[in-house]
């Protein structure tokens, strides 16, 4: 099936004056072909990814109702929890698959949480494995440093000063992240592992176990995106789309686990501050990008104008259309 192949990108030297221009090359290439690219040379420990990967399977081994102990609907609206297979609908239907839902670990003092903004305050965290705490949040510390990396290789690649999307927009990120399992399951047509969708933001940094199953559209065709050890495999969001007028794609992508075993993977959003205002860049000459590309169903995040927790919580409220009425208001 696979006529293309994802790069991988070392990303090690990206504060080097002299390999940071081809690093920088490499990534443009990948975000205008297919939006998608594995990232090596990252600095996460593979240790840390290790005990990660081991506790969560820990985790979803549990009987569901220690599981449901820390439902989504507890968590009010930080929007952190637990959620059983069938629960979320990313592209209109049910997908085959239970998660756990992450961010930053806000306390009840912070000036977001007083307010009630969605999306932010504490985690909830199961008693089982103790260590489970410790660990999710050293590793999201972990990638958010290789998300503020790899946001300096996209901004090169645009030709725009290393620190742009810094200064914008993530010095103080929106960071969501999120733990997947998915059961084995057999090819239908009418459900996935998790249906064919785009992700909201700017940039989704995934660390997946051995098992594979994730695929891309890229120039049209589904290709593969194969686990490759110790990588990161990386992928635009729809604001940076919007933002560079879409020559970085926002891709579609999917899950589908036939492997006969169960899969975990680790999502990381590492996306614009909550209240952000998304704005068009401009090259040197001041012109805005654009690209003649034919969208799929992408028409809106070019005319949506606004900030990106408005845009976050529209999408959510289409994917936990039951949570996002009662939680959040939606
Ligand atoms: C997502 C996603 C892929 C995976 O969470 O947006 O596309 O492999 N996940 O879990
Ligand atoms: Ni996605």
């Amino acid at each position: 099936m696979q006529k293309e192949n994802i790069p991988v990108i070392d990303i090690r030297l990206i504060d080097d004056d002299v390999h940071q221009i081809d690093i920088a090359t490499q990534i443009r290439k990948a975000c205008s072909e297919h939006g998608f690219f594995y990232v090596s040379g990252h600095g996460v420990a593979e240790g840390l990814q290790e005990k990660l990967l081991q506790e969560s399977k820990l985790f979803f081994s549990l009987p569901e109702h220690e599981k449901l102990k820390i439902a989504m609907e507890k968590g009010g609206n930080a929007w952190r929890g637990f959620f059983p297979v069938n629960a979320e609908l990313t592209s209109g239907k049910p997908d085959r698959k239970e998660g756990l839902y992450f961010g930053s670990e806000l306390s009840a003092h912070d000036q977001r949480v007083k307010s009630g903004t969605p999306l932010h305050g504490k985690n909830l965290f199961p008693n089982h494995p103790a260590a489970f705490k410790d660990t999710v949040l050293t590793y999201m510390d972990a990638v958010i440093q290789t998300g503020h990396s790899i946001m300096k290789g996209i901004a090169l690649s645009l030709g725009l000063p290393a620190d742009y999307f810094y200064d914008q927009y993530t010095s103080d990120p929106l960071i969501l992240f999120r733990i997947f399992h998915y059961p084995p399951q057999q090819a239908l047509e009418t459900q996935w592992g998790v249906g064919e969708h785009t992700d909201y933001g700017l940039l989704t940094i995934l660390l997946q176990d051995s098992v594979g199953g994730l695929q891309v559209k890229s120039k049209g065709e589904w290709i593969d995106a194969p686990p490759v050890p110790n990588t990161f495999i990386c992928n635009i969001g729809d604001m940076l789309d919007k933002m560079t007028g879409g020559v970085y794609r926002s891709t579609p992508h999917r899950v589908l686990n036939t492997s006969g075993q169960n899969r975990l993977s680790f999502p990381l959003f590492f996306d614009p501050n909550f209240n952000s205002k998304i704005a068009s860049i401009k090259n040197a000459d001041g012109e805005m990008y654009s690209a003649s590309i034919e969208r799929w169903d992408k028409a809106d995040i070019h005319v949506f104008e606004g900030t990106y927790g408005e845009y976050l919580l529209e999408k959510i409220g289409k994917v936990f259309p039951d949570l996002g009425k009662d939680v959040l208001g939606l």
